[in-house]
């Protein structure tokens, strides 16, 4: 009994690092994260690195969470005006623990409290061992008798130490989404933000990497990866400098941003941030994005280890102009194509405005008599008689003008008093913070659903964000918590939507990327990049979402857009969720076979490409061309995806392959080519990851897709 309580107790110390009483931390496999409480009870950052490489000694980085008003004068972690008028906070440490929550994840708790005022502060670090993430988040509650302002209140405060900080943002704008960019930090503060409230991640991603010393690279250095739990406003500081004593420093501030966005604290209401993901890695950015996958897959979406179907989608097929029998056709196209899912996309509701373009319609969600006279269960019935699965399309939170719900709810949408309408793609944002719309906009794909059984994927859309932010539901003294309120209220909802429908796989979009973040995903089995579905395009922005997201969250579709061939398409859209756009009517018999014979194959390598590990090997920003690779677990089958950008006659054209077993001989199999050009039809893994073999394309727009599997 006593060996086994032994034992039991081993295992339950075993992640943590055992330290003197002012020291305290949480590892991961990889890395350690420390704190170290100084004399006068303020608590400093102390290491955040690899785990075999702590310095004996360890500096007293930066404050663990920097408030505003005293003594810290850089970007505040914390902002709060007390009850008596008092602009500053000092916390000081109280007690900290460390629980096992099960047998990967560690939780450690640091509580804090103000020097004077009953105003307490838990800072929350969650350590995902395998996967080597930390999500940060920090509650705040006010044990006073009156309520606290609390303007600023990041998630986390981290700082780094280095000679030179270069940072890589993900920012772009609608139809050039995740464009990386690296920047040499200088004093001062950088910041990178959104203050667009709903779709908020549009025109900047809630990620970046920060590589320390020197400029990031794939696979070796360090770098600290980023990531935002929240699809509000997020404003994340990068402040060089800060405080006297840290004047060559980087603090980066990360959390909701505090932009407008004050709310009053009321007494013994706990208060908790968004997480904040970070990864930290020794061996550049693959092996970081790695982790990432890992964690995303198991942890941060919905049934991450379940292979995705392969979708037809009619929206660039058709747009708003189809009907039922336009549809059927597509429905019996798709499955003698070898599709496994129909999407039916906008425009399939709406009879007094009806939803022809997107200037009217949306908000009422009955479906158009006169396209659709057998209405949606009519075309369930149609695709259940073919045999594809049937999905649909919905924008639920928002409404046009032109819409039967604005004629009798013109107060439902958020605006402000005494000013005109603003309108995006001819719509405006219903308020979520009203209890009566949040259960409107529930019911619209839950009625949906429990009406239509056999609807088993939605496509949940958003498409614009918010501009005079007001809401009329809420009291003149909590409009600054409009955009938390409605994120509360938005994720309620896909809870219980997830809740009552289980089975239905559910498709992230928010006109391309607008919200694509961890915490929206956790409700969601895949994302919509961009609209831009131009293959040479796409290439990048696949690349920059791979840094943070796996490639069976990634919904890529194959459309008419761009000059490239079917093959190139093909061939890019399969290093994803492979998905298509197309009119199959209008597709000539050539490409009607292609398109058959790659479904086929992708359904082949599917598991590969979907649930392996990822190695990123010429980076599409660096060079002419582009090559990446899956390699499943065991070692024993890899997909190799090259792609060639511009015309480049130079050099031999190698690529050096990654993560193979180095003393198995693998058979080389081209896809996607009845001519294949690979004469070598086996090598060691050895010799592929030499760089041993060529893969001669000198075209743009050419591409090779190829499967290697361990004799
Ligand atoms: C924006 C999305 O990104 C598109 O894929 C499509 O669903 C349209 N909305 C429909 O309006």
């Amino acid at each position: 009994m006593i060996k086994t309580l032994t034992i039991l107790l081993a295992l339950f110390l075993l992640p943590t690092l055992v330290f003197a009483q002012d020291k305290f931390a949480v590892e991961t496999k990889d890395n350690s994260l420390i704190f170290s409480k100084r004399d006068d009870g303020r608590v400093f950052y102390a290491y955040y690195g690899l785990k075999n490489n702590i310095p004996e000694s360890l500096a007293m980085l930066r404050e663990v969470y920097p408030c505003a008003g005293g003594d810290f004068v850089g970007e505040p972690a914390l902002r709060v005006v007390h009850s008596d008028g008092n602009t500053s906070t000092l916390l000081l440490y109280q007690s900290h623990e460390i629980q096992k929550v099960d047998d990967n994840i560690t939780e450690m708790r640091i509580h804090m409290k103000d020097a004077h005022y009953p105003f307490y502060v838990t800072l929350i670090f969650k350590a995902y061992y395998r996967e080597n993430l930390i999500a940060a988040s920090t509650e705040l509650i006010n044990r006073g008798e009156e309520p606290v302002t609390v303007y600023n209140y990041a998630s986390q405060s981290l700082p780094v130490r280095a000679n030179a900080y270069h940072m890589t943002q993900f920012h772009g704008r609608f139809f050039y989404e995740a464009e990386m960019v690296e920047e040499k930090l200088t004093p001062g503060i950088k910041i990178l933000d959104s203050k667009l409230g709903v779709r908020a991640h549009q025109m900047r991603s809630p990620f970046f990497l920060l590589a320390p010393n020197q400029p990031v690279q794939e696979n070796q250095g360090e770098v600290y990866g980023a990531t935002f739990a929240w699809s509000g406003s997020f404003q994340f500081a990068f402040e060089v400098g800060g405080s006297e004593e840290t004047w060559n420093d980087l603090g980066i501030t990360m959390g909701v941003n505090p932009f407008a966005a004050q709310f009053a604290l009321e007494p013994n209401t706990p208060f908790r941030t968004p997480e904040m993901l970070t990864v930290y890695s020794a061996e550049g950015t693959c092996k970081m994005s790695r982790d990432y996958h890992a964690w995303g897959r198991k942890y941060g979406m919905r049934d991450g280890d379940k292979p995705r179907s392969v979708l037809l989608n009619n929206w660039e097929a058709t747009y708003f102009a189809f009907d039922h029998d336009k549809l059927v056709s597509l429905f019996q196209g798709a499955k003698d194509a070898g599709f496994e899912l129909f999407l039916l996309d906008d425009g399939w509701f709406g009879n007094k405005h009806p939803r022809n373009d997107d200037t009217a319609g949306l908000g009422d969600w009955d479906y158009n008599r006169a396209k659709l006279p057998h209405g949606i269960a009519g075309l369930c019935r149609e695709a259940e008689r073919i045999g594809i699965p049937f999905g649909i399309w919905v924008e639920p939170e928002m409404v046009n003008p032109q819409s039967e719900l604005f004629e009798t709810h013109p107060d439902w949408i958020i605006h402000q008093p005494h000013r005109p309408l603003h309108l995006q793609r001819n719509q405006l944002i219903l308020d979520l913070t009203n209890p009566e719309v949040k259960e409107f906009v529930y019911n619209v794909t839950a009625d949906l659903l429990r009406k239509n059984p056999y609807i088993s994927f939605i496509k949940w859309d958003t498409n614009r964000y918010i501009t005079n932010g007001g809401s009329s539901y809420l009291p003149p003294e909590k409009q600054s918590e409009l955009v938390w309120r409605y994120h509360k209220a938005l994720y309620e909802i896909l809870d219980r939507t997830a809740k009552e429908f289980p089975h239905v796989r559910m498709m992230l979009c928010s006109g391309g990327p607008g919200r694509i973040d961890y915490k929206a995903l956790s409700y969601f089995h895949e994302f919509w990049p961009s609209d831009n579905t131009y293959p040479l395009r796409r290439i990048f922005m696949q690349w920059s979402f791979s840094h943070f997201f796996p490639s069976i969250a990634q919904a890529a579709h194959i459309t008419t857009r761009g000059d490239t061939s079917i093959k190139f398409a093909f061939d890019v859209a399969m290093s994803c969720r492979l998905g298509m756009d197309v009119d199959l009517e209008n597709t000539s018999e050539e490409d009607f076979e292609f398109i058959k014979s790659a479904i086929a194959e992708y359904k082949n390598i599917r598991d590969v490409v979907q649930l392996g590990v990822l190695y990123r090997l010429i980076s599409p920003y660096d060079s002419p061309r582009c090559a990446l690779m899956y390699v499943n677990d065991d070692k024993s089958r890899a997909i190799l995806f090259v792609y060639q950008m511009e015309d480049d006659e130079s050099g031999e054209k190698r690529v050096a392959l990654k993560g193979l077993n180095p003393d198995a001989v693998y058979r080389i199999r081209e896809i996607n080519t009845a001519s294949p050009v690979i004469a070598e039809r086996e090598m060691t893994g050895a010799a592929l990851m030499r760089g041993d073999k060529t893969f001669p394309l000198s075209q743009r727009a050419t591409s090779m897709l190829v499967e290697l599997t361990k004799q």
